[in-house]
């Protein structure tokens, strides 16, 4: 993947990476002090969060802002953008959040990594390593103020403390994890088994189901929580099922007589055998690599750059190398002169020797744009280049595949 820009690689935040998933992944919680001591304001900073509020609309479903350990409603920090009269959408008020801070709200940015590119390269960084869905959220906190009250969290969470200090409770996971969200009374938790101050740089991790609480200390606390949302195996089988169940076999719509007919027993009788077989008769190797492929394919994982694709197709240089894309291509049977390509919902007819050029490519070669088009002058081969460039056929050979 392409992680040019990201500050950090996922060891520099876990350590080795042996050893955390030995001792500590789904185990107990991880603590590293000042394992991005220097690094954080790469990540994200105070001021980049008041430019962000700063945005003329900012939809409410990214901001939450608790107070007193309690959730404050919308409506405390909200308007609706109207245009000549009518209702456009809702939106953040920054004056009315600040206010809620300043009173001793935390403020919390859900999904930074749909604004934020560092955030959107850590999300991506740990959607990769996981193969799960990952997100970004931001807490800032007022000094000496509770977070949000003991509770613990559906997901992995890990911790990067950005500014400030903030004080961590933490408790043994109970026994039996539970993968929801819930709030705990202290008085039930008892005594934690971690209790430390997270300074600026430092990196926890926390199973999840495991019960914390936070506060800030005396100034502004901003922290980083990447969330990791675990694919259990259940998780996993089910997606395999579904994935199984596209076989044209199962596509029929029965009517569900009551009381249940013979026949349509006897059909679902069938069918589940039909499934088991197909299940036993999987080949579990191709399918787990299925399963990562799909994980790190969720929203939060790597996306092509597709302007600057774009772009570099339009500024082709004839030597530039190219090869084939991941893209899925169709090559349709030649009329004698020119064959049909089908590709991303598009269908052309090229010279078969640009077809042919293009099965050659099928092993993972590469060829200089002056020279994919045998048979014509270098101009044109280039100007065929990029137009299967553009089309995503193509991609220069120095990419590197996310
Ligand atoms: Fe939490």
């Amino acid at each position: 993947m392409d992680t040019s820009t990201t500050p950090q690689g996922f060891e520099d935040l876990v350590g080795d990476r042996q050893v955390f998933f030995q001792e500590y992944f789904n185990r107990k919680p991880l603590l590293r002090r000042g394992a991005l001591d220097g690094r954080t304001r790469d990540l994200v900073s105070v001021r980049q969060l008041d430019d962000i509020i700063a945005l003329e609309t900012v939809s409410p479903a990214y901001l939450r802002i608790a107070k007193d350990g309690r959730g404050v409603p919308g409506k405390a920090y909200t308007r609706t953008v109207t245009d000549r009269g009518a209702a456009l959408t809702e939106t953040v008020v920054a004056e009315q959040v600040y206010e809620l801070f300043r009173s001793g709200g935390t403020v919390t940015w859900n999904a930074l990594n749909h604004v934020l590119p560092a955030a959107r390269h850590l999300a991506d960084l740990f959607a990769h390593t996981f193969a799960c869905p990952s997100e970004v959220v931001a807490f800032l906190t007022p000094a000496g103020k509770d977070g949000y009250a003991p509770h613990h969290d559906p997901v992995d969470v890990y911790v990067l403390q950005i500014e400030g200090t903030k004080d961590w409770r933490i408790w043994e996971p109970p026994p039996g994890r539970r993968a929801d969200k819930a709030s705990h009374r202290p008085e039930d938790l008892g005594p934690p088994a971690i209790e430390t101050t997270l300074r600026a740089g430092d990196v926890l991790y926390l199973p999840y189901g495991t019960p914390h609480a936070a506060a800030a200390k005396d100034q502004v606390s901003l922290h980083l929580s990447v969330t990791v949302e675990p694919r259990r195996w259940r998780d996993l089988l089910a997606d395999t099922v579904q994935h199984l169940l596209q076989d044209p076999g199962f596509d029929g719509y029965p009517h569900l007589a009551d009381p249940a007919t013979p026949d349509t027993a006897a059909t679902l009788g069938a069918l589940t055998a039909r499934l088991a077989a197909l299940l036993t008769g999987a080949d579990t190797a191709a399918e787990t690599d299925r399963l990562r492929e799909t994980g790190r394919a969720r929203a939060g994982a790597g996306r092509p750059r597709e302007f600057e694709r774009l772009a570099s197709a339009d500024v082709l240089a004839p030597a530039a190398l190219l090869r084939r894309s991941p893209v899925p291509l169709e090559i349709g049977p030649s009329d004698g002169a020119r064959s049909a390509l089908l590709v991303n919902g598009h269908r052309l007819n090229v010279p078969d020797a640009v077809a042919d050029a293009l099965r050659g490519l099928q092993d993972g070669r590469a060829v200089a744009a002056a020279r994919f088009f045998p048979g014509v002058d270098e101009a044109r081969s280039v100007h065929v280049a990029q137009g299967l460039t553009r089309l995503g056929v193509l991609e220069t050979a120095d990419r590197t595949r996310s």
